[in-house]
């Protein structure tokens, strides 16, 4: 597995938030642990952000592009309604060998979801090598008005090269969802339905308590499932969304904060683009080694969540 990822130039601190909107720097460092976040340029799109992830990754693996034969890219950003952001990335990348590339939408949870599906179409013998992607514009869906939600998220891509020869690879994936949570977290506008605005809306308290339980719940799965235990896990790569959440399924796993990967304060919730971005920069810092195992876990919008159990 190689690891790329990618942030756009411009910071917003909290303090320029706090000049926007009634918020302190303050309240968002306690309530969220969130010192700052990139947003894209203004012609700057997901699409882009994408594509210098994956250059990275590609980079990083060290492998000629035309050998990737599976794209798959987590968003709920698009560039266009079509074709899809990852045919866009396709052809950017010069991949012209007609490999299947598709997005899909799991919000937060998207990347995990990428990973589980091109780890099936690796283990069935279907793919070889796959370019996996999570990659969010979350600040052209914000209501820079509505301090509840511009001040946690931020934009950002995360890429990841899987392989058949990755050894030991992908030990096993789970995803869920329970789309009678819908209301908690939208955009309650979109194709076919034009009603509502175009904005992140989210009853921030009552997702975050449904999160520390599903998430706690979902790291007992995944270690049950692999017959480990969590004194089995090196480090824990969680969505970065908020670090009181993060903290919280670390209790639960009664896992030291030094094995919990962290990136929250530099570029806040991503969605899709999180955990890519927190393992790469993990990978890149030297922290998460060769042969080392790993948790992967998210939870989002619909609600979805899931996790991933590597052995990097
Ligand atoms: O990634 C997908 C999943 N999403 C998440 O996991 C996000 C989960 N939720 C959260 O991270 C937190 O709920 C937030 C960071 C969004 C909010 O933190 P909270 O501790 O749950 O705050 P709250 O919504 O309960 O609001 C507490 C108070 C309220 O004021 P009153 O009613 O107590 O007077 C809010 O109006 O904080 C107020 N508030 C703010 N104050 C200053 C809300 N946003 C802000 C703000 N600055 N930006």
């Amino acid at each position: 597995m190689a690891t790329g990822g990618y942030l756009p130039e411009r910071i917003m601190t909290n303090a320029e938030l706090a000049s926007m909107v009634d918020t302190t720097d303050e309240w968002i460092q306690t309530r969220t642990g969130i010192k700052k976040r990139h947003i894209a340029a203004e012609n700057e799109t997901t699409a882009d952000m994408a594509e210098q992830a994956a250059r990275n990754a590609i980079a990083a693996a060290d492998i000629d592009v035309n050998s990737i034969d599976f794209i798959i890219l987590a968003t709920s950003t698009p560039d266009l309604i079509y074709p899809s952001t990852a045919c866009l990335l396709q052809n950017r990348l010069g991949i012209h060998n007609g490999c299947a590339a598709f997005d899909i939408q799991a919000v937060c949870s998207g990347f995990v979801y990428a990973l589980s599906i091109a780890d099936k179409y690796i283990k069935s013998g279907s793919a070889k090598r796959a370019l996996i992607i999570g990659a969010d514009t979350n600040s052209k869906i914000l209501d820079w008005t509505d301090r509840s939600t511009c001040v946690v998220f931020g934009d950002g891509a995360g890429a990841v090269i899987l392989q058949a020869n990755d050894e030991p690879g992908i030990y096993s994936t789970h995803l869920h969802a329970d789309g009678a949570y819908a209301d908690l977290l939208q955009v309650p506008s979109g194709v076919s339905n034009r009603k509502g605005e175009p904005f992140i809306k989210m009853r921030g308290n009552e997702v975050f308590k449904i999160a520390v339980k599903t998430l706690s719940d979902i790291v007992k799965e995944t270690l049950d499932a692999n017959g480990l235990t969590k004194n089995d896990i090196d480090w824990l790569v969680p969505h970065q969304a908020n670090i009181r959440i993060i903290a919280a399924t670390a209790k639960k796993l009664e896992l030291s904060m030094d094995k919990v990967v962290l990136t929250v304060a530099e570029h806040g919730n991503t969605s899709a683009g999180s955990i890519p971005l927190a393992l790469d920069s993990a990978v890149r810092a030297g922290d998460i080694k060769r042969g080392q195992t790993l948790l992967l876990e998210a939870f989002g919008g619909g609600f979805t969540w899931g996790s991933a159990l590597i052995k990097y």
